[in-house]
């Protein structure tokens, strides 16, 4: 497979798969106590996760400002040093926080406080300008996203970020940002067992990226059964947008679509996690996963599928079959 795809209309060239970086920010949670971070991290062992990426010859790392209250950010920039400028870095903004109490406290979707939000993510990123600003706050007013859409071609003009996206599920939404010269992409869910061939459509026709997040459907499609999950893991007491665990962990229908799956997924000595990564790569060549990571061995695998390429047609209709869509 090629090794590099191109972000839209930006030009500008990443890895095939992106880094996501939400595990790595550690644990934080919602006002009302609701764990939000994946648990407890090792910040060393993000550190050589990270740089075994670099030398696997990822170059594109999706993180937010919100991730672990800061921390995420930190730890990348940290991890990054001196060859920040052989990555491409997305962030997000919209989401405050209080990094003291490591808590979401709400949204903020005006423009002057993208601005500050920016100013902040910079400092703990250890960077001059962004790759890639996502808003992302999901289901915010369009009205204020065209306003933010006219903010970012500023930034851009002032040389603070190069392109934007909006992170959401919502093709409307996402077609608000494309209306501007400078949006590249959007950020939406898609993964083997939760297709999405709206916004993949739409970003054919508007010539925009398909950034893909919980592209192992959470760890499901990377071997997550039932079992106990830790205390401060958001798995352990699933918000109500999320699919696919139940408050005693893997929900057992997606245990079973995945075991449905497993022999067309693990084709070519893949994993089932490489499979998964390979049947969006060939969902569409605008694609681009962002496996969430935690340890220097999870690098390696995602990463490893690269060489092994998407799968084929024929092999996505098999799986079309047996999933009866
Ligand atoms: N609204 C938004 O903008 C938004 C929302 C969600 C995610 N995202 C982005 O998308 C990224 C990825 O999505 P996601 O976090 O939902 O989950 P995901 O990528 O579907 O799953 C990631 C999890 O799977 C497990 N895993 C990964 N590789 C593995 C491997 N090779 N073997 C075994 N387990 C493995 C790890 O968790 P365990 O080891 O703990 O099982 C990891 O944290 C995030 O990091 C973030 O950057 C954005």
């Amino acid at each position: 497979m090629t090794t590099k795809r191109t972000l839209g209309r930006s030009g500008i060239e990443v890895s095939p798969l992106g880094f996501g970086c939400w595990a790595i920010g550690g644990e934080w949670q919602s006002a009302d106590g609701q764990p939000l971070g994946w648990g407890k991290v090792d910040d060393e062992e993000t550190v050589r996760a990270v740089r075994r990426a670099l030398d696997l010859g990822v170059t594109f790392f999706d993180t937010a400002d919100v991730y672990g209250t800061g921390h995420s950010e930190t730890v990348l920039g940290r991890a990054l040093g001196k060859r920040r400028d052989d990555v491409v870095l997305a962030t997000k903004w919209g989401n405050v926080f209080d990094p003291d109490t490591r808590t979401l406290t709400g949204g903020d979707d005006t423009t002057e406080y993208a601005r500050r939000a920016l100013t902040a993510s910079l400092r703990r990123l250890g960077t001059d300008h962004i790759d890639l600003y996502q808003f992302h706050l999901s289901d915010a007013d369009p009205a204020r996203g065209a306003e933010l859409r006219d903010l970012c071609e500023e930034l851009v003009g002032e040389g603070l970020i190069r392109a934007y996206a909006w992170s959401t599920d919502d093709p409307d939404r996402a077609a608000v940002f494309a209306e501007g010269p400078h949006c590249t992409a959007v950020q939406h869910a898609l993964n083997v067992l939760q297709d999405a061939p709206q916004l993949l459509e739409m970003c054919e026709r508007m010539g925009l990226a398909s950034i893909n997040r919980s592209p192992l459907a959470m760890g499901l499609l990377a071997g997550r059964r039932s079992g106990p999950l830790e205390a401060g893991d958001i798995r352990s007491r699933p918000p109500a947008w999320m699919q696919g665990y139940d408050g005693d962990g893997a929900d057992d229908d997606w245990v079973a679509r995945v075991d449905a799956l497993r022999d067309v997924l693990t084709s070519g000595g893949r994993t089932v996690a490489q499979g998964a990564l390979a049947w969006i790569w060939a969902r569409s060549p605008r694609t681009v996963p962002i496996p969430g990571f935690r340890s220097v061995a999870q690098a390696e695998q995602n990463a490893g599928a690269i060489e092994k390429g998407p799968l084929t047609a024929g092999q996505l209709a098999e799986i079309d079959r047996v999933l009866g869509r």
